[in-house]
């Protein structure tokens, strides 16, 4: 039994669904978060682990919360409440809804500062602030644009009042619409990029960074954030996937879906790469400078392109673009589960969340200015929030998406919901089973020390364990499925 009795809200046409979720998936996580992590956690290593956890975590994670959205119709906590109790599970999963609303709130808190800064790249493109300026400079921009909270202020505050304008809006009129066209021109702008990149020195050196695997050169830590990227990348275990599922009809595909959405959501991070790390080695700058590294690199090529500021102009159009269609998307499972529970309007929804946004928004500003003595642990507020939710929140909230789904529901439910073949389905089953949850449990155990895997090594052994973990598990099955659903 399904909730279609409950009318909800659904896409326009074939595509609304795809490009809303390739609007969330791709955003400043591809252009902004994956290069700079690449760059600090050493390139080819990290990217490859980085490919394995989206093969192999993201993608059946994904498949999993579109159809738990599709079959719960509902904000994530409700969608989940509800597909657990049609099978018999606790009523406790809904916790996992929770959670996930409240990692995608997190998120957005951080999210619109850096969307703040390609507003304020955009403007600085616009008004000729950067044109001149020498590597050096480029440092000295980047600091002095976070040294003012006035100003650095100004750029987020107009990223929450866009977001909030947009999903007060409503789901087709306000979601649909950007995305379709800011995706391919996201596309062009990074080929532009590219071709530059491939004829302005640097690019070899780019190509052997990014894809030459250095076994060595990968830290438990840079494990452990590899896999959180590959789910934040793909806006996983947040609630956004999951309450845009909930609008799909019931005859969309969603392994068809999923597979074309991690796929452009990869390509056009790697496409990032490759646009941004010639820059790096060309003009001699280091490849771990962190958070800053696309906004102190970038202009610079602008500047020695032809037609670089039309070029410039466009590329922080998109990004900026970009971040709001997937900033949308963090703040549509909260708006969902008030406009569904609390019996308010989806524009009272927005702007509440708005203000409340907007509050923690500016203590995440101030870390960059004079709260940047405001630490915990070495931490400032903006990289708390980052981490808790990268590191913790959606790795943890992907492993009880696949338990749940691996393990609690009915096997009919999700054979009916997902239509897969019966080899597929066999196949996403295992993963969900075995291959997800001990990915993320083993990257867990190896980054907390309880254990040192020596991957390059050890690979064979870990592949046996799996094996016999599986054959266990397909046997214990039903008593599992008992202590699970209790
Ligand atoms: N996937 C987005 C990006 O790569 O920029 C970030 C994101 C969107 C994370 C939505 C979580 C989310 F719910």
């Amino acid at each position: 039994m399904t909730n279609d009795a409950q009318p909800r809200t659904q896409w326009l046409g074939r595509w609304g669904f795809v490009l809303a979720a390739t609007g969330s998936a791709v955003g400043l996580g591809n252009v902004w978060k994956f290069p700079y992590m690449t760059g600090e956690y050493g390139g080819g290593a990290f990217v490859l682990v980085y490919l394995a956890c989206i093969l192999a975590l993201g993608v059946p994670v994904m498949m999993t919360e579109i159809a738990l959205g599709r079959r719960g119709r509902g904000s994530p906590i409700d969608a989940i409440r509800r597909v657990a109790a049609e099978s018999g599970g606790a009523s406790l999963w809904s916790l996992l809804g929770w959670m996930a609303m409240l990692c995608g709130f997190m998120i957005l808190c951080f999210y619109v500062v850096v969307a703040g800064w390609s507003f304020s790249y955009l403007w600085k493109m616009l008004s000729g602030g950067l044109a001149g300026s020498s590597v050096d400079d480029m440092a000295a921009i980047f600091g002095a644009n976070n040294e003012s909270p006035l100003n650095l202020g100004f750029w987020s505050t107009l990223v929450t009042l866009a977001t909030m304008v947009i999903v007060g809006k409503g789901v087709q009129a306000g979601i649909e619409k950007s995305v379709s066209w800011m995706m391919p021109g996201m596309v062009v702008m990074l080929l532009i990029m590219i071709a530059y990149g491939a004829f302005s020195g640097g690019f070899g050196d780019a190509l052997h960074f990014l894809f030459a695997f250095n076994a060595g050169s990968l830290s438990s830590e840079g494990m452990l954030a590899a896999m959180g990227h590959a789910f934040f990348t793909l806006s996983l275990a947040s609630g956004a996937i999951l309450t845009y599922g909930s609008y799909l009809p019931r005859n969309a595909s969603i392994g068809r879906t999923t597979l074309t959405v991690a796929v452009a959501d990869t390509l056009v991070a790697l496409m990032a790469g490759l646009a941004i790390f010639p820059v790096i080695f060309a003009n001699g700058m280091e490849p771990g400078s962190g958070p800053g590294l696309i906004f102190m690199s970038l202009p610079l090529a602008f500047q020695a392109m032809p037609l670089g500021t039309l070029f410039g102009v466009l590329f922080f159009i998109m990004l900026s673009m970009a971040a709001l269609t997937s900033s949308i998307s963090m703040v549509e499972a909260t708006v969902s589960w008030l406009t569904d529970n609390k019996g308010i309007s989806r524009r009272a929804a927005a702007w509440g969340t708005g203000i409340v946004l907007w509050i923690i928004s500016t203590l995440a500003m101030l870390s960059f200015n004079v709260g940047a003595e405001w630490t915990l642990a070495g931490k400032h507020f903006f990289g708390w929030l980052d981490y808790l939710t990268s590191r913790w929140m959606m790795p943890l909230g992907g492993l009880g998406m696949v338990l749940l789904a691996g393990f609690v529901l009915k096997s009919e439910t999700l054979r009916e919901e997902l239509g897969l073949s019966p080899a597929m389905h066999a196949l996403w089953l295992f993963m969900v089973r075995y291959v997800s949850p001990l990915g993320i449990v083993v990257i867990f155990v190896d980054a907390l020390g309880i254990a040192t895997l020596d991957f390059g090594e050890q690979w064979p052994w870990l592949l046996l364990v799996l094996a016999v973990i599986a054959v266990i598990g397909e046997l214990a099955s039903p008593r599992l499925k008992r202590v699970l659903s209790a």
